[in-house]
């Protein structure tokens, strides 16, 4: 695939699954805007991807709406245009509906559900002017229900229609598509690996979790992207995608 000439910013880009998807949106030849909350890591992240004029830095808090502008018009004062809006970053703690706060609650709801929209809400003249496409990155979990992570699944189930919705009032000028991946093998999980208390025994669930029987390098989500962003995937909008090794196929 070869993005050449076109502009992508990807949200909570500082590690994981949006490092990865700017790590394969910058070696196909796109110009990379890179979002995180701290730009320290921010700037880490673009010298460990190589750096140079394809690579900027757009940091800002994406949980309230006035940082999904700051992000978009930071990408797009050093890249020019958009064409390519990702919206990956995400928080997921897990604990019982007892310990859920409101805090915890509007944490979850404003980073991945409020972001994602305010994101695109900003992006959206830019992307009409291109032709672009919002890529949201949802979840396993937005499309069926786990203990102990309600306002994860809630948040990354509003995902999933807030693509919907997206798609219908934005075409035919702008796609809009949702990939659920399934376990990966990022920070995210780790650290939600810790706090369970046995993180040997959190990681060989998931581990048998998908009938692919083993979680997924960000990588190959990554990947997927990409294909979803392409000149290839002109007539698929408002598609929600499962990349989950078959977690939500069914049950055995
Ligand atoms: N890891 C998994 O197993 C898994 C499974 C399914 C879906 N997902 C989803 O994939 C995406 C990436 O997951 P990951 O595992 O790479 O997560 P991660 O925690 O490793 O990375 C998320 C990034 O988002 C950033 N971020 C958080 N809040 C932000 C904010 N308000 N503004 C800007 N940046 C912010 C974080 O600083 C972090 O760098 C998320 O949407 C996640 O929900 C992950």
């Amino acid at each position: 695939m070869d993005f050449t000439g076109k502009a992508v910013l990807v949200t909570g880009a500082a590690r994981g699954l949006g490092k990865e998807i700017a790590r394969a949106f910058h070696a196909a030849g796109a110009a990379v805007a890179v979002n995180d909350l701290d730009s320290v890591k921010v700037a880490a992240t673009i010298a460990d991807l190589g750096g140079g004029p394809r690579l900027a830095a757009a940091p800002a808090d994406i949980s309230t709406a006035s940082g999904c502008a700051a992000a978009v018009d930071r990408a797009t004062a050093a890249l020019g245009r958009l064409d390519v809006l990702v919206n990956n970053a995400a928080v997921n703690w897990e604990m019982s509906i007892e310990k859920h706060t409101e805090e915890i609650w509007d944490k979850h709801v404003d980073t991945i559900l409020k972001g994602s929209f305010f994101c695109a809400r900003s992006a959206i003249p830019w992307l009409a002017a291109s032709r672009g496409c919002i890529v949201n990155i949802a979840s396993e979990l937005g499309l069926i229900g786990v203990p102990k992570n309600v306002a994860y699944c809630a948040a990354k189930g509003g995902v999933i229609n807030l693509t919907r919705a997206l798609a219908i009032e934005l075409a035919p000028d702008i796609r809009v598509n949702c990939l659920c991946p399934g376990a990966m093998n990022t920070d995210l999980m780790r650290e939600c690996a810790e706090a369970s208390g046995d993180a040997k025994a959190y990681i060989e669930f998931y581990s048998r979790w998908a009938p692919a029987r083993r979680i997924a390098e960000p990588s190959e989500i990554a990947a997927w992207v990409l294909s979803m962003a392409a000149p290839a995937a002109a007539f698929m909008t408002g598609a929600i995608v499962a990349i989950d090794g078959g977690s939500t196929a069914g049950r055995v």
